[in-house]
């Protein structure tokens, strides 16, 4: 398994992944739009050649917004989303990001936890944030100062 930065050539895959966990992911382009963006981060897990995972940060002022953050099926639960959050939060704390947050679907318990044990905390809800199925966003940050 290796964890490196999204590359041009990854974002076709990319893009299929987040839509087997999505029902709105995002499109080739606007992953190709990261790849080229100096205040984004964005990391895949490769594992025999496939893309397994995906996740990044886009950074904003200081503040670094997480998204897209997604294992395969078959390959949760085995601490992949945790080592990319690490590597993440190292290399956005280099690139100057001082607080992180995120939004997410308030009955997504898997997600929620891991971002509690990344140290995220729960400072409001967003009403109905979401379509398809409609559904309110737990906004989470994970601040320093
Ligand atoms: C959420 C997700 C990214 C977690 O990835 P992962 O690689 O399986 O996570 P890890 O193995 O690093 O787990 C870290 C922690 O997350 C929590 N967690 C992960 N899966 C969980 C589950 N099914 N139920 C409850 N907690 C879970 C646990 O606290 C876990 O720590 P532990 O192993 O010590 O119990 C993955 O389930 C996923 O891709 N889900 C679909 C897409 C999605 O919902 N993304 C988030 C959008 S905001």
């Amino acid at each position: 398994m290796v964890i490196r930065r999204l590359e041009e050539r990854d974002v076709e895959a990319v893009s299929i992944l987040n839509g087997t966990a999505f029902s709105m992911p995002w499109l080739p382009k606007d992953f190709l739009h990261l790849v080229q963006d100096p205040n984004s981060l964005y990391y895949v897990a490769e594992e025999d050649g496939r893309i397994v995972a995906s996740l990044g940060v886009t950074n904003v002022l200081s503040e670094g917004n997480i998204n897209n953050v997604v294992v395969a099926e078959a390959y949760r639960g085995k601490g992949i989303a945790t080592r990319m959050m690490d590597i993440l939060f190292q290399e956005g704390d280099e690139l100057g990001i001082v607080d992180y947050t995120l939004e997410v679907r308030v009955s997504n318990k898997p997600a929620i936890a891991l971002y509690e044990k990344l140290g995220f905390v729960s400072e409001g809800i967003r009403p109905r944030f979401y379509g398809r199925p409609v559904e309110d966003a737990m906004i989470m940050w994970r601040r320093k100062r």
